[in-house]
């Protein structure tokens, strides 16, 4: 029997709910996560900073190794020069790795170099390559390394902290980040990170797009468990809107 890789698996349960779990009370970071498996959440978002690339200084790969959960382990590298770095984190077991190519002086390189990693926990589910790009950075830093990444993350913030307003101009980048996929002939995921919110999550989905990652709507307010039930519910629905719109679009075109 063949086993999904961890590509397929994102891409069959898309829209993906990726919780960043550094908003999480870290105390209690066992039963938060623990929370989070009940709730039906398949992913983990680790925000790494670097107090360079990011003024605030987070976690490192022992974070990622402790983090004893079944949940898909997704590594967004907001750090300098990921280049002899990116392997640590590979080790400590995380399954997605995105980097940015606004601190990487040889960003082709390593997505090179991840090509042949292993997936430390599961060799045979393989490494899902991200690129992540601050809302900031010209897309046109994209197509270079569309055959050598799987995923691409938009950021709909300035990296450094949670909690933070989407900026409006997100829309529009996913948008063109999706036509860029599209003329590719690649298949890659496609996600938005920050600023993900009750009230807007279905929105975003409703962009038709392959992960959101949200921490503080998770962790604020009610419990962690309630809250992710909520935002991956409101996620389906915006998808559903727009494969909804998509199907009329298309009847529409049909029609003689
Ligand atoms: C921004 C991070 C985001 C962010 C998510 O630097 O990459 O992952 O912390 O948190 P919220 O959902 O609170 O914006
Ligand atoms: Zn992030």
């Amino acid at each position: 029997m063949t086993v999904p890789t961890t590509f397929d698996l994102l891409r069959q349960s898309t829209p993906v709910v990726s919780v960043g779990i550094l908003t999480a009370d870290l105390l209690s970071l066992g039963s938060e996560l623990a929370l989070l498996e009940l709730s039906g959440i398949g992913v983990v978002h680790v925000d790494v900073m670097d107090g360079c690339f990011c003024p605030m200084m987070t976690v490192g790969p022992p974070f990622i190794k402790a983090l004893k959960t079944p949940l898909l382990k997704d590594a967004h590298l907001m750090i300098d020069e990921p280049l002899h770095k990116v392997a640590d984190y590979v080790a400590a077991g995380a399954d997605i790795v995105t980097i940015h190519p606004e601190s990487c002086s040889h960003v082709h390189r390593v997505l090179q170099q991840m090509r042949v990693m292993k997936n430390a926990n599961h060799p045979e589910k393989g490494l899902v390559r991200g690129v992540g790009l601050n809302p900031g950075t010209p897309l046109e830093v994209l197509e270079p390394l569309l055959d050598e990444l799987e995923f691409i993350l938009i950021l709909a913030v300035n990296p450094g902290w949670g909690g933070q307003k989407l900026i409006a101009a997100t829309e529009g980048r996913v948008e063109k980040v999706k036509r860029m996929i599209a003329a590719s002939g690649r298949e890659i995921l496609l996600g938005v990170d920050g600023g993900i919110t009750r009230d807007n999550i279905a929105a975003v989905a409703a962009l038709g797009v392959d992960l959101i990652v949200t921490g503080s709507a998770v962790f604020d307010g009610k419990t962690a468990e309630e809250n992710a039930k909520f935002m991956m519910e409101a996620a389906r629905k915006g998808a559903g809107s727009r494969q909804q719109e998509v199907r009329s679009e298309k009847a529409g075109r049909e029609q003689p």
